[in-house]
This record gives C-alpha cells, structure tokens and sequence, in this order.
C-alpha cells in the first residue's frame, strides 16, 4: 500500500478515522519503527506527538513532505526552520486546549498551597486522629500576586481564573516590558521579569519554550521570588532550572513546586519524589476527553487542508 499519511498514533477519538476514511493511504506505525521508516519516503503528511522530537535526518527521508502535524500546542520538538525553508505546513492544535491546561495550572495552585496530597495521606493512612487549630495549614491566595510568564491565551484564561480567587495577576512576556494585559474581566501589568518575581506569591508558567526562554528561570531568577512562593510548570521542561528549584524547596526558600512537564521527561530526577511540598502529574495539561478529541478534530482539519489543496 502506499501512503500519503503517516502517523505515529490513533490520537484520541474518531478524528484520525474519519481522515483515513478521506484518504485511505493512512498508515499508523510507531515512531522511528521499521514501518515508520519505511513509508517516510513517500509520506505527504507526517502526525506526530509531542513526545517525538523530529529532526532534520529524520525529514530528510521524507522528500514527499507537505505538511509536519503534531498532536499538541507545542512545536518546539520539531525543526520549523528547516520545515520553513522546505515549504513544509506546520499544523499545531492551539485554542482547544487553553482551558484545559489553566484549568490544570489552577488545580496544582490550589493543591500545592491547601496541601492537598498531604491531608490526603493522612486520612488514607489511618493515622489522623481528628481536627486540630494548626493541622496542615496552608497559604491563603486572596489578595496576593501571582506571576505569570507568558500573556498568551493559557496565559490569559489562567489569569482569569487567578483574578477570580482574588490574586492579581502580573504578567511577562516576551512582547517585551510595558503596558498592559487584558485577560477579559480586567487587565494585568506587564513587567520586567526583575519586577515580577519579587512580587509573585505565585508564579505560573505559560510560555512556549523556545532559544529565548529556555533557562529564564535559572538560580539567580529564581532567588528573586519571595521566601515562601509557589511555582507552577505545565508549560515545558526547561523554562526552569528544575536542579535549583529543588535546592530553594530543600532550603525552605520556596513554599512548593508543582510540575507537570520536565526538562527530560518521561525521565523526572528522583530527587524530585523525596522533597516536600511538590505535586508532581505525567503532562496532564491537555488531558481531559473534549479537549484531546479536539486537538485530533482540529489536527485532521489541517491536515486535509493541506493535502485537499494543490499546492
Ligand atoms: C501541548 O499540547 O503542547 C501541551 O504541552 C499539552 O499539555
């Protein structure tokens, strides 16, 4: 058989079934296996995850190629400039999973601050004995600053949900310093990032990972946050200096980490699972039923886009 599409995965949903119903020359091998290797040469349309970092030997296999489609927001696993100069069609899925992912950052906000692993274990452990005035006290959020790096949509439909508990919310992000953000029920300042991270009693990443924020956040930013500050990744691994990050936690410096990305992953340094106040998830960001079954639905759209046009 030959083939026009090839994909790394099922994706979620119908959607890559209904585009194998339109071209029929779709074929579904894992990464890098004899299969995928093979159908490289002819394939038109590759779908990969954003756990498979493509590169440019990779894409020199596949001189057919039109369009490069990944099954996240992210494309920083991906060579765009060699795509660009090839006349390749990246095709992302932004926008559906915005809520999603706020939604996720907002969870580990509240979970790391009302210790929330914590009162779990010791109810399941059998060992709690009852309420008591100081048990398990955590950090209230109203009224405080929460930073956020990054002012695009998750950004923003984080903000909101921050503005909402009573936080204010102040922004970086790389449009540079000035101005402001409107994140839709009101707007927040943009800042320098020297002037963030004292401010943030929080601090939520939301911005892609790229040559310009890889390592923003390393030891001596991260010394800028106040002592107890909390910090939120569901952005990518490597935007923070994960190794210092733990050094200020052990050092009481920090009031929690919660990641849901890392710089390595699926390998998470195993210092991380002894150190306290941390929630750590397995890139949860977009996992949620709607939002997977709409990154394939809009993923497939781009695809047939491409495919169905001439040129
Ligand atoms: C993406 O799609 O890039 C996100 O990391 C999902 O969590």
């Amino acid at each position: 058989m030959s083939v026009r599409i090839l994909s790394t995965s099922s994706l979620a949903g119908g959607a890559l079934r209904g585009l194998g119903e339109r071209f029929p020359e779709l074929l579904v091998a894992p990464f890098r296996s004899k299969a995928w290797h093979a159908a490289m040469a002819e394939a038109e349309a590759l779908v990969v995850l954003l756990s498979e970092p493509l590169t440019g030997e990779d894409l020199a296999r596949a001189p057919r190629l039109r369009v490069l489609a990944t099954y996240s927001v992210g494309v920083n696993h991906l060579p765009v400039a060699l795509c660009e100069s090839r006349g390749i069609r990246i095709v992302s899925t932004p926008g559906v999973l915005t809520d999603a992912t706020a939604d996720l950052a907002l969870a580990l906000l509240l979970g790391l601050s009302r210790r929330l692993l914590e009162g779990d274990a010791l109810v399941r452990s059998g060992a709690w004995t009852g309420w008591a005035p100081e048990q398990l006290l955590g950090t209230g959020l109203t009224g405080k600053a929460c930073g956020i790096l990054g002012a695009g949509a998750i950004g923003k439909a984080f903000a909101k949900r921050v503005w909402a508990l009573g936080m204010t919310p102040l922004f970086w992000d790389r449009e540079g310093l000035g101005g402001e953000v409107d994140f839709g029920p009101a707007r927040g300042p943009r800042l320098a990032l020297d002037e963030l991270l004292p401010r943030s009693a929080a601090l939520s990443l939301h911005c892609p990972l790229t040559s310009a924020t890889r390592g923003l956040l390393d030891r001596m930013a991260l010394e800028k946050l106040p002592t107890g500050a909390m910090i939120i990744n569901t952005a990518r691994g490597g935007i923070l200096d994960e190794g210092a990050a733990l050094d200020l936690l052990r050092a009481d410096r920090l009031g929690g980490v919660a990641l849901d990305v890392y710089e390595g992953e699926p390998a998470v340094d195993p210092r991380w699972f002894q150190a306290p106040r941390t929630l750590l998830l397995p890139h949860l960001g977009s996992a949620t039923v709607e939002t997977r079954n709409a990154m394939a639905e809009l993923l497939c759209e781009g695809v047939t886009a491409v495919l169905s046009s001439r040129c």
